[in-house]
């Protein structure tokens, strides 16, 4: 039996005060929210003050992105050993922002995932398709292609310790989720790319679906039965809509 989990993803948003509000706010209301494991992402400047906001509850804290080596001359980043010592969990790697945005290849993702279980984290990869390529009917194609390039490098047993997050690249910030079908077609997809070189770790791994999970459509989501939680952005930054996903998840 897998646990579910519910992972904020803030972006790029927030102040010390929105941290302050928005992590009191959760914590208040982790007692509705049964067995589900709940994590919030914040910026990097706000992990350190989030990690004392965190103590004493269940909820873990996680990064949005890792350097890919430990330490040295790499302006601007920010080590897993780094994190680690703030007290992150988890950290995200490969969402599609970064990919698109910053130039994160297929590569760079699978050094960045090495480098956050070096460094003691467990990493959450993230695996989506675009528009074009759904409408190409190329989407095992591409999830096939990222989720393979992490495994060429760390192998099947690494995913032992990691998530993996489905995030449809048209799903995310645009209102338009997938339907639960369309998501769990490749939720299953996924696992059994996995199955096929380590059966143990494909049951026990969890997958996560990203773009516009709300209050009102996480249920149906989750009941799916390779849907293992979300991971959730624009929804994860008011404490209220945060914990109706969490519930839907315990
Ligand atoms: P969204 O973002 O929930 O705002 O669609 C999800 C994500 O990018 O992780």
């Amino acid at each position: 039996m897998r646990q579910k989990l519910v992972a904020g993803n803030w972006k790029l948003n927030g102040s010390l005060a929105m941290t302050r509000e928005l992590i009191g706010g959760i914590r208040a209301g982790m007692g509705e929210v049964g067995a589900a494991e709940v994590a919030v992402c914040p910026p990097y400047v706000y992990l350190p003050l989030a990690q004392g906001l965190l103590e004493g509850s269940a909820i873990r804290l996680g990064a949005q992105d890792v350097c890919d080596h430990d330490s040295g001359a790499f302006t601007g980043e920010v080590s897993a050993p780094m994190l680690e010592e703030v007290g992150c969990h988890y950290v995200i790697v490969g969402h599609s922002e970064r990919r698109s945005l910053y130039g994160d290849t297929d590569e760079l993702v699978a050094r960045k995932f090495e480098a956050a279980q070096r460094g003691g984290l467990v990493p959450i990869l993230c695996v989506g398709e675009l528009l074009e390529e759904r409408e190409q009917g190329i989407t095992e194609q591409v999830v096939g292609r990222q989720l393979d390039a992490v495994l060429e490098r760390v192998g099947a047993a690494a995913f032992a310790r990691a998530v993996v997050a489905y995030e449809p690249v048209w799903a995310i910030g645009t209102g338009r989720t997938a339907t639960p079908d369309q998501a769990e077609a490749v939720h299953v997809f996924i696992r059994e790319r996995l199955r096929a070189l380590d059966p143990g770790v494909a049951d026990g791994l969890r997958i996560l679906y990203g773009g516009s999970v709300k209050g009102g459509n996480a249920a149906e989501l989750f009941a799916q039965p390779n849907i293992d939680g979300g991971l959730i952005g624009g929804a994860s930054l008011q404490a209220d809509e945060f914990l109706t996903i969490c519930r839907a998840a315990g």
